[in-house]
């Protein structure tokens, strides 16, 4: 079997780090092209000792769709270029694997669901939401299975890695600054601390939890304006204070709302630390599922791609086996 033909888009914190796992597998994957912004930029990751060939770079994200490939990797992030490029590759039959929650929140989704759906789906985007926590995934097999009640979740790392910063008596902006030395933050960070982010990735788990037709009435309010001394008291108290997204369906429409709660230490999602992500999803049979893990940054993501990644190519062999066995069974 031929090695898959990758285009990538994007070389900053998650691209670099997709990079950095595709090479290891030079059986399985050809990076044949990496789109950047600027050329001259240094491409390093010290602690894998990896540098991306100046050769392999291009800065016309157009590649996705003229070179020679069989998979697009999308890490540029918001909706243009991002969505006309996504939707020609995918036009093309080129299969695409994105985290862009803003672009699958937003009005592309009407020209991109199509290409998400049935058994083999040429589009995915599980790490769009929760990092390396299957958030995505888990309510999908939920919804197929006894379908879902409520899901409540804690879907911003940059939100929850500031608000801890707060109960320590970091300041905000201080917070705000280590949170994107880590790379959590989204390249404009305001979208994290509105509850932007969260709200994107809400909306992705009502469609996934409660399907696509539903009206859907969102509430949002993020973390701007809380202080050190607000969260240190809240500490205090033997709270939590934690930005949770939040959706169920009730009266035939479905409701989220994206704000702070003050939750007691009984409760499973005021034990995400850091850039943790937290999820708890009522299943219809009463059934409760809780999952936990990194939420933001380099290598959650990467890996929550190379995930998809995965299962496409897991899909693509399942598909050619049944191609090849096909006239074997036609001639006998
Ligand atoms: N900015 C996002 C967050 C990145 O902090 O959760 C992961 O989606």
């Amino acid at each position: 079997i031929q090695p898959l033909r990758v285009v990538l888009l994007g070389l900053g914190t998650v691209g670099l780090g997709v990079y950095a796992h595709l090479i290891r597998r030079p059986d399985l994957f050809e990076v044949v092209r990496v789109v950047v912004r600027d050329l001259d930029k240094p491409r390093r990751i010290d602690e894998a000792n990896l540098e991306v060939p100046k050769a392999l770079l291009s800065t016309d994200a157009w590649a996705a769709v003229t070179e020679p490939a069989d998979l697009v990797i999308e890490t540029i992030g918001g909706l243009e270029p991002a969505g006309e490029i996504v939707h020609a590759a995918l036009l093309r039959g080129r299969a695409v694997v994105t985290a862009n929650k803003a672009l699958i929140a937003s009005r592309w989704w009407e020209k991109l669901s199509r290409f998400a759906a049935g058994k083999q789906p040429l589009l995915k985007f599980g790490a769009a939401v929760g990092g390396a926590v299957p958030v995505l995934e888990t309510i999908n097999a939920l919804a197929r299975q006894s379908g879902v009640v409520q899901v409540r979740a804690i879907l911003n790392g940059t939100c929850n890695f500031i608000l801890d910063a707060l109960e320590q008596r970091i300041d905000f902006d201080t917070a705000v600054a280590s949170a994107q030395a880590n790379g959590f933050a989204e390249a404009d960070p305001h979208d994290d601390l509105v509850g932007l982010d969260a709200a994107r990735k809400l909306e992705l788990i009502a469609r996934a939890a409660f399907g696509e037709a539903s009206h859907f009435e969102l509430n949002v309010r993020g973390i701007v304006g809380v202080t050190a001394s607000q969260a240190a008291l809240v500490r205090e108290e033997g709270l939590s204070l934690k930005l949770v997204g939040s959706c169920e369906r009730s009266e035939g429409h479905v409701r989220g709302v994206v704000k702070l709660h003050e939750l007691a230490e009984s409760d499973f999602l005021a034990g995400a630390r850091a850039e943790q992500n937290r999820a708890e999803i009522v299943a219809g049979n009463g059934q409760v599922v809780r999952l936990a893990g990194k939420g933001a940054g380099r290598w959650p993501t990467a890996l929550s791609i190379l995930g998809d990644v995965h299962e496409y190519l897991r899909g693509r062999r399942i598909t050619n086996q049944d191609e090849q066995v096909q006239p074997a069974v036609v001639n006998a």
